[in-house]
């Protein structure tokens, strides 16, 4: 949700702007702006409702003067909808302040009312607005000072922000600040970048600086100062970005998404890099904190979507190895009721952004209740890691497609060893050493059901385009990803799909079984529980029964559920905790392949934001 690139430099700012925004568009959006001082010293701003290209258009119909300081914007409307007035950047102070904004800011009407009351006309609904009439005012009442007049601004604003402005009368000086939202700096030599996350300036510099709550920035060409929200300076933290603009670039694939789930074996096997010693897991990162782990009797999971189907998985993980009793909850769900935590609870978040309001929020009521916290995150610099004791870094790379492949892989990954790492420091794993064997060999087995299944599966999905509703059933650590598969469907192909626990099927569920309704079965290993998998073949026979078309995945081998499947997708053979991640991959190229099959934009599908960074 909303992307935001600031740079000050030597160079002409609107087409590094243009780039950055453009590599901030898999965030979501739905109308874009500009705002550049130009080599006069004037300000001058574009912005236009919709997709990047019809602000490149206007530009290039009436080109804006260029300058070497500017400010980027992409919006995901929240007040007032996605036209060109409300898009951003919004004015003030006779046209000669611009402001652009991510977040919410929600004491805004008592803020309008202030200023409507002072004679200020507003142009559009936006809260953004707000903020820009406000430090119009304050500049022009204290003389100019526009450090100053931005920090009595953002002290004035309650919610969620970030926040960047520029005036003419200071050319090279962009000022922004941060509040639950997030701000990257990107250090370049002789120039300087601010953007939601990385992506914004990658193609420019590696060299990155993470910027705390509560903290404002100014950057010129030659310095970065960062200071808190009264002025007092802060130590910035710098760390150099892992991957380079190539890995963020589709790269002759027909989307990220087809270049992500590709990408699922290094994803997977990067993840697990350095975290496995003498036959042990070891996580470099928890050195020194295993009082994080002793002495809790429960962990908490919390998460948003995919990544709260891959903390389900962590439950059966985390449980089986390290003997303490897991919940997962919907982070949204966290924090308004009274949940018993303190102390002795772990507080595991799960985020591909790390920027998930409603996560993070979670993870600071969980601090602020007393609990011990990690999260396990694939962006670095992030503000959930920030906000959290510890933290596990899956490092899937960029993701860019709105639907999560090869992140839940990567988190499915890190829980894993999380598991088998709780396991050992707290005693409960006496020998690691098979589960390692299969934390190693997963690479592997995953790059070998993309190879084996794509053909076969996009195929299927192909007859299966005129389908106006697929069900998934699984049990064990095959639910979670029952209910992935089924998410996969609904967000990028819009057909209704939902994921039941097999269990549940007579309890409600087979009542929507009619012929020819299409049924994936996820069946475990029989090598695991016969029980388990006699019970899951019991249900593709009731679901068959009445008619079901049954697509199952089952390990090679498994001859008990041909005479009872219309369709088989075969797994390699692994260990039960494994099993999940060999599993997803079919229903990911599924869910790719009938949106394909319907024409659909399967990266940016309608309505969604790759990063909700509101709650
Ligand atoms: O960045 P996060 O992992 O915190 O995002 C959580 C969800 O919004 C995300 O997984 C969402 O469900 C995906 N679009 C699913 O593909």
């Amino acid at each position: 949700m909303c992307g935001i690139v600031g740079y000050v430099g030597p160079r002409p700012s609107q087409d590094i702007l243009l780039a950055g925004l453009a590599r901030l568009e898999y965030r979501g959006y739905d109308s874009a702006g500009v705002a550049v001082i130009d080599g006069d010293g004037a300000l001058g701003m574009r912005k236009k409702a919709g997709k990047l290209a019809m602000l490149r258009d206007s530009l290039k119909d009436a080109p804006l003067a260029d300058g070497s300081t500017g400010i980027g914007h992409t919006r995901w409307a929240t007040h007032g909808g996605p036209t060109d007035v409300n898009a951003h950047p919004h004015l003030a102070d006779d046209d000669k302040l611009a402001v652009i904004h991510n977040g919410i800011i929600e004491n805004f009407s008592a803020l309008r009312e202030e200023l409507l009351a002072d004679g200020v006309v507003f142009r559009s609904e936006t809260d953004t607005e707000v903020a820009a009439a406000l430090l119009g005012r304050e500049y022009a009442g204290n003389g100019g000072d526009l450090q100053h007049a931005f920090r009595s601004v953002v002290n004035r604003l309650e919610g969620a922000f970030t926040l960047l402005a520029m005036h003419q009368d200071h050319p090279g000086l962009v000022v922004g600040a941060r509040r639950n939202s997030p701000l990257v700096i990107g250090l370049g030599e002789g120039e300087n970048f601010l953007g939601s996350d990385v992506a914004a300036f990658i193609e420019h510099t590696r060299r990155a600086l993470a910027i705390g709550q509560d903290q404002i920035v100014s950057i010129t060409p030659d310095a970065v100062t960062v200071t808190d929200f009264f002025g007092a300076p802060v130590q910035a933290e710098p760390f150099d970005v892992s991957w380079d603009a190539a890995a963020a670039e589709k790269g002759g694939w027909s989307s990220f998404m087809a270049k992500e789930v590709a990408e699922q074996p290094e994803a997977v096997a990067n993840t697990i890099r350095g975290r496995i010693h003498d036959g042990q897991v070891v996580i470099p990162e928890l050195d020194g904190l295993d009082e994080l782990f002793i002495g809790i009797n429960r962990v908490i999971i919390t998460a948003c979507g995919t990544a709260s189907y891959a903390a389900l998985v962590g439950k059966y993980a985390i449980e089986q190895w390290a003997r303490v009793a897991v919940d997962v909850e919907l982070a949204h769900e966290f924090r308004y009721r009274d949940p018993v935590i303190g102390a002795d609870t772990l507080v595991v978040s799960i985020s591909q952004s790390g920027e998930t309001m409603d996560t993070l929020m979670a993870v600071k009521y969980a601090r602020e209740r007393g609990a011990r916290t990690l999260s396990i995150c694939n962006t670095q610099g992030a503000t959930i890691p920030r906000e959290s004791d510890a933290v596990v870094y899956t490092h899937a790379g960029p993701e860019v497609a709105v639907a999560s492949t090869k992140a839940f892989s990567a988190q499915i990954t890190a829980l894993l060893l999380l598991g088998l790492h709780m396991g050992r420091v707290r005693g409960t794993v006496a020998d690691a050493s098979a589960d390692v064997a299969e934390l190693a060999a997963l690479p592997e087995k995953v790059a070998r059901v993309l190879e084996s299944e794509q053909e076969h599966v996009t195929q299927l999905a192909g007859w299966m385009a005129d389908t106006r509703s697929v069900l998934f059933l699984g049990r064990h650590v095959g639910y979670p990803i029952a209910l992935e598969g089924a998410l996969k469907l609904k967000e990028i192909s819009y057909i209704h799909a939902e994921g039941f626990a097999a269990g549940e099927l007579k309890h409600g569920p087979i009542a929507l079984i009619e012929p020819g309704q299409p049924v994936f079965v996820l069946v475990p290993s029989p090598r695991h529980s016969a029980l388990v998998h006699s019970k899951v073949v019991s249900n593709i026979q009731e679901i068959r029964a009445r008619g079901a078309r049954v697509i199952v995945i089952a390990e090679e081998g498994d001859a008990a559920v041909l005479p009872f499947a219309d369709e088989v997708i075969h797994i390699p053979l692994a260990g039960a905790m494994f099993e999940p991640l060999l599993a997803v991959v079919p229903l990911q190229i599924f869910a790719m392949a009938l949106a394909t099959a319907k024409g659909l934009d399967v990266d940016q599908p309608r309505n969604l934001a790759k990063s909700v960074t509101v709650e």
